[in-house]
Formats: structure tokens, sequence, C-alpha cells
């Protein structure tokens, strides 16, 4: 009997060894110490031993129990532990990887130009107002002392949308809707950004769709002085200190005097080259001082009131200021124009 509780153990403990799962682990539990195990078994065959045998064997056969059970707790502890690090392994996180590279985008050149203009102006006191992109006729030509068959409007090929609907071929029509809201009361200073339209062909300095930068400034003595003033700060801000401006006398309907605003070119210093076709000025914007006809037709006494008004193309100073050839880079989208303007952002 002893022979065979000590095979039993043996043969229990092997393979408890060899066990790699819990399960299995579990069935051998059941089947060596179980009450209908082979120890229980040899157990009841007790009453055959005599007196003195029999204690040896009850305290033999706890110790093959205890030595089994033993070694199944130290397996399941064993067992359990390596499905512990097993599941840490598979859940670490290697830290040590390089993260995948978040792509940022960055604003498009014309929006830095504008919202840079903007705040210019915002710090010179100017309040930003917008009009409608489709505008009437009323508000484009009429209000703007182009009245109807004027010979400037041909200048305008428009998008006409109805008789007295069109596309805005300026920003300029906000002026008059701005002075209207002002019911005759100055000051009024405004700035406008916006989109506007013109029956053209597409080509480097050309495009239908554009933007501009409309400026306003009426109130009691306001002179042609002012205006100078204006442009001089706003020229050296974005271009530089450096940079001189002239005015030169052109023509507009809404404004009287009319000039047209020049800047040194940066490439020659004055000198004369291909950008600036050898006169050392570049042209800028147009501006002057608000017609008469213009004032009374928006409510406002021209005889009290006098302002100034301007008008820029924010891709030509975007061209000038970044060295851009074609007009069309603006609105292709191509990535690798757009990211060359993520810098400084
Ligand atoms: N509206 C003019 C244009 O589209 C630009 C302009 C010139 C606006 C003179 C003005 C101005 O306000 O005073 O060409």
């Amino acid at each position: 009997m002893e022979q065979k509780l000590k095979e039993l153990q043996a043969e229990a403990l092997q393979k408890i060894e060899q066990t790699e799962d819990l399960k299995s682990l579990n069935d051998i539990r059941v089947a060596y110490l179980g009450k209908k195990g082979p120890i229980t078994e040899v157990l009841r065959g007790m009453g055959q031993l005599s007196a003195e045998e029999r204690p040896k064997m009850g305290a033999l056969a706890n110790e093959v129990r205890a030595a089994i059970s033993e070694k199944i707790e130290a397996k399941q502890e064993a067992l359990e532990a390596a499905a512990v690090e097993k599941q840490l392994a598979s859940e670490t996180i290697d830290i040590t990887l390089p993260g995948r590279p978040v792509k940022v985008g960055n604003h498009h050149p014309l929006t830095k130009v504008i919202e840079e203009i903007e705040d210019l102006f915002i710090g010179m006191g100017y309040q930003v107002a917008e009009g409608p992109e489709v505008e009437k006729d009323y508000y484009n030509f009429e209000a703007l002392n182009l009245p109807k068959g004027h010979p400037a409007r041909d200048m305008q090929d428009s998008f006409y949308i109805t008789e007295e609907l069109l596309l805005r071929t300026h920003t300029s029509p906000v002026q008059a809707r701005t002075m209207e809201k002002h019911e005759g009361k100055g000051p009024v200073k405004i700035i406008c950004p916006g989109k506007v339209y013109r029956r053209d062909n597409d080509d480097a300095t050309h495009s239908h769709q554009f933007m501009q930068i409309e400026g306003l400034v009426v109130d009691e003595n306001i002179t042609m002085g002012d205006l100078k003033g204006t442009l001089q700060v706003f020229a050296k801000k974005m271009f530089g200190e450096d940079r001189e401006i002239r005015l030169r006398p052109s023509f507009f309907p809404f404004t009287e005097p009319s000039v047209e605003m020049d800047i040194t070119c940066k490439i020659c210093g004055g000198e004369g080259c291909s950008v600036c076709k050898g006169t050392g000025w570049i042209e800028i914007l147009g501006a002057g001082m608000v017609h008469p006809n213009v004032l009374e037709m928006a409510g406002f006494d021209s005889k009290k009131y006098t302002g100034f008004a301007f008008g820029m193309g924010p891709e030509r100073i975007a061209m000038l200021k970044y060295g851009i050839d074609d007009i069309r880079h603006f609105y292709t989208n191509d990535i690798r124009f757009l990211k060359q303007f993520a810098v400084n952002e």
C-alpha cells in the first residue's frame, strides 16, 4: 500500500509539473484529491491492515495528499503569474516609438495679408464693415456717382444677374451702404474686405473673382493731408519703414480729387528695374476725397462733412510682399504653394 501511495504521489507530481494550463491543473486536483480519486480508494483498503500499520498508512496518505495539493497550489500560482505576465507583455505600449507627425494647416496667404491690413486699420480706430456680394446696381454704380449710361461703367464689365442686380465689381458700394446707415452723422471710419467679380479672362494678373479692401473716413474737417498720412502709415507698416509713397493724379467717379498711390520699388530701391518697369515706383491703390455727390446721395451734408476713401487689391499686395508672380496661385490651391506660408504662424 505504501508502494502504491508513493507511486501515486510521483505520478501526480509529474503530471502537475507537465501541466501548462489552469484547467488541466484543476482536472488533476479533482482526479487525485477528489472523493472518487485513487488515494481515497487506497485508503478504503486500510481495513485490511494491521492496527499498527493503519496509523502509519493514514499519516503517509495525508503526507501524499499534502504534497500533491502543495504542488498544485504552487503550480497554480506560477500559471496565474505567467498569465498576468503574458497579458502585460501583449498590452505593453512601446513609448519609445516616434509618434506619427500631425499635419498642421496654415492660413492662406491672402487671409494673412487681409488680416494684417485689418489689424493695422483696427489699430487706427477703424471698424470692419461688410456688404453683399450680390449687389444692387444702385449701390455698385449710381450711389457712387456713376449714373446709368455713365461711360466709366464700361470700364467694369460686370456679371449682371438681372438689370438691377449684379455681382459687385468692387467693394466701394459698402461705402454708400455704411454712410446710409449713419443717417448723415459722422464720424464714419471703416475698412471693408471682400470678394468682387469682373468679366475678365483669367491670366497672370487678372481673375474674374478677386478681393478688395475698401477704406472710408467721413467726418468734419477731413483733408487730403489725412488721406496721405494714413496711406503713408499703411505703406510703411505693410512694406517696410524705408518705403516712400507718392500720390499721382487719377480719376474715379466717386472721388474728387482722385489719386493713385505708388510706393518705391523694393527690388531696385527706386533705380528702375523690370518689376517697376523702369520707373522706380509700384502702383498700390486708388484713393481720393469722397465726391460731394456721393456724400449727398448717402444723406450727408457735403458742406459740413468731407471724407477720404481708398481701395486696394490684397492679391496685388500679397504678390508684391511675397514675390508671387501669378494671381492664379491664390485660387488653384496647390499645397506646395500654400504651405510656404506656414512660417511664423
Ligand atoms: N473701386 C475702385 C476699383 O475698383 C478702387 C477705388 C479707387 C476705391 C478709389 C476707392 C477709391 O475707394 O477712393 O477700381
